[in-house]
Parts: structure tokens; sequence; C-alpha cells
């Protein structure tokens, strides 16, 4: 198949994981990066083999069919227009924008100029979560009636140089890790209706405690403790804690009790990991790990990373002309659910949805082995 000339704008730490992974997918060609600092896009060309271009030049260049947007959750709404506004499909990291309003003028934009919008997290296309998915599919738990999930720790100041945009209005634990799980959620669930959210900060500041900024404190500007309930369409109730102000805790990260069972899933932020089920007889077994290309350890010895998976879904459902995984529409589904979380938690009330979307297509281990290169 003919290959997508790909341009990432933004060179910061997660570019490091797309230019590695990128090479995996057959129908990615990772040519040019662009940064607003010249200096960062050029150690990060250098490093990859690749071309440093100034943003404006990689938005204007011919061999650049999709950018992808891994800058800052601040300017994601701002760049991903601008890569729109210049004919080029665009991928961007999560959270795809910070309001209903702005997900839906990219939407709209796209779709008059006939381009696709497609938005991380791609995890779920892991091949534990699709196992998970096809469990559920199958009814081996019976309709999902409700579940826990817990993304808890004690924030990002300890491992991140540069943490600030974590505790701004767009990062805080929902926004930046609530995609992993909610997008997770609409997978295996399917779409929210309604939620309820109580949400508070402990603690009023956060002091870097790594790289050369350590030492330095900065102010937290957005809810670090959210304790939110979710209302699905099919009428499960799931509970999401997510906080940066707990230090330990025993929670799972996502469990989901059907009619007939439960199911028990690993972090939704890696793509692989043991799945475990019950039935009605309440013993707890690993479920047999399938020969999904997306569960195999590929990263730091033990980790499966596919990362650019939904990039290169899209790459190939541009080709083949269908619908791709991690479009705008689950996207902007996960927008309103977490933006109308923190909206809950400030106002202490019940807020409904606005936007439904369909549950993204499984994707069979044929499938994804078909993704590879
Ligand atoms: N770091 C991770 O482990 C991780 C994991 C998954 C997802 N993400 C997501 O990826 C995105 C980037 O995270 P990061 O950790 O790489 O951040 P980072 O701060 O390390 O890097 C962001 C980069 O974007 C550049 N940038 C900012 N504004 C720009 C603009 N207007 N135009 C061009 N470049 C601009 C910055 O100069 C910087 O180099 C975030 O949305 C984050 O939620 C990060």
């Amino acid at each position: 198949m003919t290959k997508l000339g790909v341009g990432i704008i933004g060179c910061g730490n997660i570019s490091t994981s797309y230019l590695k992974l990128a090479p995996l997918f057959k129908s990615l060609d990772v040519k040019a990066v662009a940064d607003i600092n010249m200096d960062t896009a050029t150690a990060r060309a250098a490093e990859f083999g690749v071309r440093a271009d100034t943003v404006a030049d990689l938005l204007a260049a011919d061999d650049i069919d999709v950018i992808v947007n891994l800058t800052v959750p601040a300017v994601h709404f701002a760049v991903t227009k601008q890569i729109i506004e210049a004919g080029k499909h665009a991928y961007s990291e999560k959270p795809l924008v910070l309001t209903l309003e702005e997900g839906k003028e990219l939407r709209d934009l796209a779709a008059s100029k006939g381009l696709r919008i497609g938005s991380a997290p791609d995890t779920f296309l892991g091949g534990s979560h699709q196992l998970a998915r096809a469990q559920i599919d199958a009814g081996k738990v019976g309709r999902i009636i409700g579940g826990t999930c817990h993304v808890m720790g004690h924030g990002m100041e300890a491992w991140h140089p540069n943490p600030d945009f974590f505790f701004k209005p767009g990062g805080g634990p929902v926004l930046d890790m609530g995609p992993y799980y909610i997008t997770n959620l609409i997978q295996l669930i399917g779409p929210v209706k309604s939620v309820t959210a109580l949400a508070k900060s402990t603690f009023a500041t956060r002091t870097i405690s790594n790289g050369d900024r350590n030492g330095e404190v900065l102010k937290v500007e957005t809810p670090t403790d959210i304790q939110a309930l979710l209302e699905f369409e099919n009428g499960a109730v799931v509970t999401l804690g997510a906080s940066w102000d707990v230090w330990s805790h025993r929670h799972d990260h996502m469990e989901l009790y059907g009619e007939n069972g439960s199911i028990f899933l690993p972090d939704p932020n890696f793509f692989g990991g043991d799945v475990e089920m019950s039935g009605e007889n309440k013993d707890i077994v690993t479920v047999a790990p399938w020969d999904h290309p997306f569960s195999v350890a590929n990263y730091e010895e033990t980790r499966a990373n596919y990362r650019c998976a939904g990039l290169a879904d899209m790459a190939t459902a541009i080709a083949e002309d269908r619908p791709h995984r991690c479009n705008i529409d689950v996207a902007l589904h996960a927008v309103d659910v977490m933006t109308s979380i923190l909206k809950a938690g400030e106002e202490r009330r019940f807020v409904d949805m606005t936007t439904t979307c369909e549950r993204p297509a499984a994707l069979s281990p044929d499938e994804a082995r078909a993704l590879l290169a």
C-alpha cells in the first residue's frame, strides 16, 4: 500500500515513542518534525534521521499527508485547526480539545474539506483490551451493568521535566488520564448518558522533583482529586476515581460487572496485561491470552507498546475509504464526558451528555496484523 507522509508538530517527551514506533506500521512514513522551538525540533530530527522543518514549512510541505499534533493540551485546538486549514489530515494526542465547541468546530471544518481527524488514545486497540471486548461481545459476562475505574497516584512532578501543563486548566487527572479510561469504557460499554462528580485540589502547589527544574514550585490551577459517576446509555453505572493527591491505594484499574459475571482489565494506559473474569460461580480466572499482535511485549523488554496503531488505522482507513477507529466522534464524546465531569464537580450537579457516538469497531488479531509492516 502507499504510505502516508507523516509530519509531527511537538518534539517533547512523547514524540520519541511516536518516532520509535511508527516504523512498525506499513502505512506510515515519518518524514519531518517541527516545534515552536527550532532547537528542539532539530535535536529530535537528528536523533531519528528525519527532516526538521519550521511549523509553517511542515504545514506547506508537499510530501506530508497527515500531521500528528504532539503539542501541549492548551494549544491542541489551534494546532489541529492549522493542520486542517493547511489541507492535511490531523491526528492529535489526547485530549483532542478542551471544550466541546472547539471539537465541533474542528469536526465541521474537517468534514467541509474532506479531511480526517483522529485522536489518541489508541491503547484500547491493545491485545488485552480487545480480548476483554471479545469476551463482552460474546456475552461471556452478560450485559454490563456497572463497574469501577481508578487512576490514582501522586502526580506528574516527580517524572516529567516540564510538568506545568498537568496542573493548568486542560490538565488534571480527568483530562490527562481520563481519556484512556473513558475511551476504553466507550468501546466496551458504549456511549455515556449522564455524569456527576465531586472535585477538589488537596495541594495548592506542586514542587518539581526531577530534571533541570528540580525544586521549582508550580501553582495548581485545576482539580486534582475527582470522584465521578458515569451513567451509560445501556444503563450501566461506573465509578471513576481520578486523583493525583493519593500516595497509594489497592483498587484495580478497571473492573466491569455483567449480569452473569465480572471482568477485570489491566491498565488502559497500556496495550497489554492480563484479563481476568469470573462467572456466576465467582471463581476469578485469567482469560487465556490470544494471538493478538498488540499484546506482544516489544518495549522496555516487558511492555506491549503499539502507540501509532490508531494513526496507522486512520491511514489505512483513508486508503480503504472506511471509518477509522480513533475517530473524532469518539474523541468528541470523550471530551463531552470529561468536561461534563469537571462541570458537575464545579456546580455539584448531574450533567447530561449532548453528544453520542458509535462504539469504535473491534480490532481482531488479523486486522491488527494487517496494519503492521
Ligand atoms: N509524556 C507522556 O508520557 C505522554 C503520554 C501520552 C500522551 N501525552 C500527551 O502528548 C502531548 C505532549 O506531551 P509531552 O509530554 O510530549 O509534552 P512536552 O511538554 O514534553 O512537549 C510538548 C512540545 O510541544 C511544543 N509546542 C508547544 N506549543 C507549540 C506550538 N504552538 N507549536 C509547536 N510546538 C509547540 C513544545 O515546545 C514541546 O517541545 C500532551 O497532550 C500529553 O497529554 C504525553
